[in-house]
């Protein structure tokens, strides 16, 4: 499952949002919806701890898989100034992916900061083009409209200082859109992005009946189910009504329904 990978790109998307290209056919090949890499940064000093990412596209016909990124730490930094022809071991495609929709449901996807990343392989693959409700705390934190726009979603913003779009939370679009769904289209959505919104989104849904996937990204260890760093709480038929569930290979795609909102 690890291959090693060619950077074939590494670029600024925008501010602290980078771009980086990797030449890895297998995991290309493989790649589904919402999964993600766990990549062993070269140069840099922890080398034992690798960082995941969600696997933001991939061309299976070249090979090569995208990753969007934004430097938050000593990992991401060290991310952004690798050279092409540097070589990094990435381990995946991992996790539980997105279900595409079926020819009857409209896609929703509620997406906050890097989660258009996660969600955009999902846009491509939805049959029926929905739409992309993006939300962030200013204009700055709000990337990938144009994948989403060239395959065919209507984007909608919203911003907390209203530097762009609509003034508030993006949880205020999903009201405005079912409010509009005056045609009774079968709406499904999809949610990526910081845990507070996806627990308003989850709730909300579950509330008014709607179907939901939520990719609950967590702080994650060895990825791959072994070391509990990664757990989020799920409902479970016990005293508790709840039990931890690992994001890294239980997740991190969930049915809201399952999630534990207590
Ligand atoms: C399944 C999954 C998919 C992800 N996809 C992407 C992606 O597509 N693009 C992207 O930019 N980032 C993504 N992340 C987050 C990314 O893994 C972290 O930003 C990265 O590991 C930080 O490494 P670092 O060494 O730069 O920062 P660190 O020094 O490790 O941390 C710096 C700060 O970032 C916070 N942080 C670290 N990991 C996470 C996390 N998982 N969620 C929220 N905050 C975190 C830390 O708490 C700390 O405050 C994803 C995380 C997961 C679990
Ligand atoms: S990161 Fe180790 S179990 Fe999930």
């Amino acid at each position: 499952m690890p291959e090693v990978g060619e950077i074939l790109k590494n670029e600024v998307l925008k501010g602290d949002y980078y771009k980086v290209v990797f030449y890895v056919p297998e995991i290309c090949k493989n790649t589904k919806p919402g999964q993600f890499v766990h990549v062993k940064i070269a140069n840099l000093r922890d080398r034992i701890l690798r960082r995941p990412f969600s696997i933001c596209d991939v061309d299976v016909e070249t090979g090569e898989l995208t990753v969007a990124y934004k430097i938050v730490g000593e990992g991401t930094k060290v991310l952004a100034t690798l050279e092409v022809g540097t070589v990094c071991d990435l381990m995946g495609p991992l996790g539980v992916s997105f279900t595409p929709t079926k020819d009857d449901e409209f896609p929703v996807i509620v997406a906050g900061g890097y989660g258009s990343a996660a969600t955009h392989i999902l846009a491509k693959q939805c049959v029926t083009k929905g739409v992309l409700l993006l939300g962030a705390r200013s204009e700055d934190d709000l990337i990938l409209m144009d994948k989403f726009e060239e395959a065919n979603f209507e984007v909608r913003l919203s911003t907390n200082d209203g530097s762009v779009g609509h003034q508030g939370l993006v949880t205020e679009l999903v009201e405005q859109i079912i409010a509009e769904n005056t045609d009774n289209k079968k709406l499904r959505f999809y949610g990526c992005g910081p845990t507070p919104m996806l627990m308003a989104l989850g709730k909300m849904l579950e509330d008014k009946g709607y179907e939901c996937e939520l990719s609950l990204d967590h702080l994650m260890c060895c990825g791959v189910g072994a070391c509990f760093a990664c757990v989020v709480k799920v409902k479970a038929n016990n005293e508790d009504g709840w039990r931890y569930a690992r994001t890294c290979n239980e997740g991190p795609v969930f049915n809201s329904k399952d999630v534990y909102y207590g």
